[in-house]
């Protein structure tokens, strides 16, 4: 089968790299990276960008900046990449494991109101594979409360909430480039706000201190060093400007197979609700009624790439397991989705339309597994 391997490069990251190369500035000081920076923050309407190391240090930034610590509480989906819940244990605070929806995979609003305590400072709602998560109800909640979100966007590079990207409702928007991202430099991230304050501290955090337009050997504020290299945003520009077209390719073959599989008995796809139609498909996510283990042999044998979802909710996890520093809710959506849920990588949805219908008559045959 012809899937598309990933990631994929051409001559423009290869024209922006000799750039960089013939400067001499490879490192964060080039102005390709506030380039980058003002680029993709328009592209998501934001205001201001800070490229950083990786989409992990974005979240632990934006926490630090918010002044979030010990003794604080930050809710976060019970479904997500372990990073959405260290960042908050690193800060020293503690992670409150929240459910998702049982169709959206995103956290449930309800559910982050019934959590909400006196301690809580913070909410971290993941676009879960891409359509975002239901800003409408998660800041109304917020406002409510006065609790600040930090947007986790590091599957949503393009996805919109009622024609408003990612990255653009929370205090923060944080977004990952690590290699299996829909836009990479094998590794990076970006933080995103509105708010010139927040970013002008987390700029001091990453920049070690130093503050614009001062000395190099002046630090004002404990920082430390997250600076993202010009030779990766040469590679993010060139990748930032694939991405419409490849969002659209996505776009398109998600919604053949979905059509070509819409009478499949026992086969479910993910629900994007309408204020998220449009939006990245980081990954195709579905859930099967039978035995997801042949349905995951049928399709990996066949050539197709496919994971059976997260071997366990954030609060299995080994660090999470003994329940020490971190509070639980109950989420039995969560706990059904990791028993009968698949995702089937974005690289499988940039193929042609006869890798698609390949694609989609082998999610057929292995569903009736
Ligand atoms: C939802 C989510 N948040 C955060 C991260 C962390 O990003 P990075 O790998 O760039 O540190 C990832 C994945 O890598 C992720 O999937």
């Amino acid at each position: 089968m012809g899937i598309p391997n990933w990631p994929i490069s051409g001559p423009r990251e290869r024209e922006l790299l000799e750039e960089v190369l013939a400067s001499d500035r490879w490192g964060g000081y080039h102005p390709i990276v506030t380039r980058f920076e003002q680029q993709f923050a328009a592209f998501q309407h934001c205001r201001f960008g800070l490229a950083v190391m990786n989409g992990t240090v974005t979240l632990e930034m934006a926490l630090e900046v918010l002044g979030i610590g010990e003794g604080d509480e930050v809710i976060v989906p019970a479904i997500s990449f372990i990073s959405t819940a260290t960042a908050v244990s690193r800060a020293r605070a503690t992670p409150v494991f929240v459910d998702i929806e049982a169709d959206t995979f995103n956290i449930d609003p309800q559910r982050v109101r019934e959590a909400i305590g006196p301690k809580t400072r913070a909410i971290i709602p993941v676009h879960f594979g891409g359509p975002m998560a239901n800003m409408d109800a998660l800041m109304g909640i917020a406002g409510e409360h006065g609790i600040p979100i930090i947007e986790d966007a590091a599957h949503a590079h393009g996805s919109e909430w009622n024609g408003r990207r990612a990255g653009s409702f929370g205090s923060f928007g944080s977004f990952s480039f690590q290699n299996g991202k829909v836009m990479t430099a094998g590794e990076g991230g970006i933080l995103l706000s509105n708010d010139e304050t927040l970013i002008d501290r987390a700029r001091e955090i990453l920049d070690i201190g130093r503050r614009k337009g001062e000395g190099w050997f002046f630090h004002y504020t404990l920082g430390t060093n997250y600076r993202i290299t010009a030779l990766q945003c040469a590679v993010l520009i060139a990748q930032l400007e694939r991405l419409p077209e490849q969002n659209c390719l996505r776009v398109r073959n998600v919604g053949t197979i979905r059509e070509a599989l819409m009478d499949m008995p026992g086969l479910h796809f993910q629900r994007v609700p309408e204020a998220a139609r449009v939006h990245t498909n980081y990954l195709l996510l579905g859930w099967v009624d039978g035995d997801r283990g042949a349905f995951h042999r049928h399709l990996t044998a066949g050539g197709f790439p496919c994971t059976p979802f997260y071997p366990h909710t954030l609060y299995e996890n080994p660090l999470y397991k003994e329940r020490h520093n971190c509070r639980v809710m109950p989420c039995p959506n969560a706990e059904a989705r990791i028993t009968d849920a698949f995702w089937i990588p974005h690289r499988a949805l940039l193929g042609d339309d006869i890798e698609t219908e390949a694609l989609a008559s082998a999610i057929r045959t292995a569903a009736a597994a």
